[in-house]
């Protein structure tokens, strides 16, 4: 196979769905292979706007298979109202595989998701609230039902009566009042089992079919490098790897499949919830930028923190999964906004530092060292046009200039950029698909 991973190199919502989308013309099968509905990836298509959770965004596109790889978590309700909702608007979902080793996001979950927030007072992480780190937890802790369950009644209920019965006692525990009925969620859930049968399946046995017949596969990452449980500003994270090292533990392919990782960089830094955020812009400042950006959560709707392009915290995903080339989004906003800034490295304590520190009280000592740069200004049709035509060698000098900071900085080429969210406004720079 020839497979291409497509991964979120700061704290997600860097575009990565959009490049997808982009990219998955040329894919057999787009796969994803961790994280679950906390994904929020919008895909824009002429008028039409879609905002995908569970789905690989590579649905999108006519006759490709869209899986569900074993290391995405799936709230089997939210998965169904995503189907019908694209089916009302005209697209199959008959491309569609779901891993039967993949866990199920369960209704206590999410309650205890919530709970958990609540307790930790001010030090909660500020979830999306989907129940992601319960159900991981009980993933690990190897009491997590899964889809092959779902289809099997009697081990399903089995498995069902003794999780009830145990959340049952921690919500007593943590002071909460609600109980949950066996009964009901087993008859709900149930539902849910007939109702996607058709789509489970052994998602790595088909990878390795279409390894044999040599097709290109698209890997979505969900979530980015710095909220990688290992390797992000922990807890301030999500609860699965994030990088490239998970695409084949998430989705049952060899290591050695992956053969090109493009990174998704936004031209600037943004993140929701909670943790330290170095290059953070002052609040009136960072309001601005959030508005011009429409930088609104997908899935939550919370308006993003925003700050300037920090290459410490890209380099960090670039050196964690190996990627070879930036999709460098959102330029077309950047442009506006006025004398622009880049940081690749930090001063901590008087000394000067490239690498990303782990401890989060080190990280909030980090001050960032800036250059700055001349911007372009809004983005035109003509501009557009232009570079349709004449690929790098047309961009402004100031854009030029800023995609050649970040090249050398990091050591490897940005190979397309974002001019608008809609799908002909990336501008592809340089092959991305691996020879
Ligand atoms: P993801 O989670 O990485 O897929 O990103 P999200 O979809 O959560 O957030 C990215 C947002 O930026 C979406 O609203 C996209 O439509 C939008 N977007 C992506 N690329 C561009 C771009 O180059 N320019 C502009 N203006 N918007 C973009
Ligand atoms: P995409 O795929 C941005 C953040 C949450 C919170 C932390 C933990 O759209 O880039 P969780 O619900 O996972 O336990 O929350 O991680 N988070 C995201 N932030 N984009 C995402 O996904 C995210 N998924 C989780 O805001 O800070
Ligand atoms: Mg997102």
């Amino acid at each position: 196979m020839t497979g291409l991973a497509v991964l979120g190199t700061q704290w997600g919502d860097e575009g990565k769905g959009k490049l997808v989308d982009f990219l998955a013309e040329d894919a057999k099968a787009i796969v994803r292979f961790q994280g679950g509905d906390n994904a929020g990836h919008t895909v824009k298509i002429g008028p039409e706007t879609f905002k995908l959770h569970i789905l690989p965004s590579g649905i999108l596109r006519k006759g490709k298979l869209a899986i569900v790889g074993n290391g995405v978590i799936v709230n089997p309700k939210v998965l169904i109202e995503e189907i019908d909702g694209l089916e009302k608007r005209g697209i199959s979902c008959a491309g569609l595989r779901i891993s039967d080793r993949t866990h199920l996001i369960m209704p206590y979950h999410v309650m205890l998701d919530g709970a958990e927030e609540r307790l930790k007072a001010g030090k909660n992480v500020g979830t999306t609230g989907r129940g992601i780190g319960p159900c991981y937890s009980d993933k690990i802790a190897r009491v997590g039902i899964r889809m092959c369950d779902l289809i099997d009644e009697k081990v399903f209920r089995d498995k069902l009566r003794f999780a009830i019965d145990l959340k049952n006692r921690i919500f007593k525990a943590y002071g909460m009042e609600q109980q949950l009925s066996y009964e009901a969620v087993a008859k709900e859930y149930l539902a849910y089992g007939k109702r996607l049968g058709k789509y489970i399946t052994d998602t790595g046995a088909i990878l390795r079919k279409l390894d044999e017949r040599n097709s290109k596969i698209l890997f979505e990452g969900a979530q980015g490098s710095l909220l990688d449980i290992d390797y992000g500003t922990y807890p301030y994270v999500t609860s699965s790897n994030t990088i490239a090292g998970n695409i084949s533990n998430g989705s049952g392919v060899p290591p050695g499949s992956i053969d090109g990782i493009i990174g998704i960089a936004k031209a600037y830094t943004t993140r929701v919830g909670s943790g330290p955020f170095p290059t953070e812009l002052p609040e009136r400042e960072g309001v601005a930028l959030a508005k011009a950006g429409g930088e609104f959560g997908t899935t939550t709707g919370r308006m993003r923190r925003c700050g300037w392009l920090d290459l410490v915290v890209v380099s960090h995903a670039v050196r964690l999964s190996g990627i070879d080339s930036i999709g460098l989004t959102k330029m077309d906003v950047l442009g506006t906004m006025g004398k622009l800034r880049i940081c690749d490295r930090y001063r901590l304590d008087g000394k000067m530092i490239r690498d990303f520190p782990a401890s989060l009280e080190a990280l909030a000592r980090c001050e960032p060292v800036y250059s700055e740069f001349g911007s372009w200004g809004e983005v035109s049709e003509s501009m557009i046009e232009k570079l349709k035509k004449k690929g790098k060698s047309g961009l402004p000098i100031e854009i030029k200039q800023y995609i050649g900071h970040i090249e050398k900085s990091l050591g490897i080429p940005v190979s397309a950029i974002g001019l608008g969210k809609e799908r002909d406004r990336t501008i592809v720079l340089r092959n991305i698909w691996p020879k």
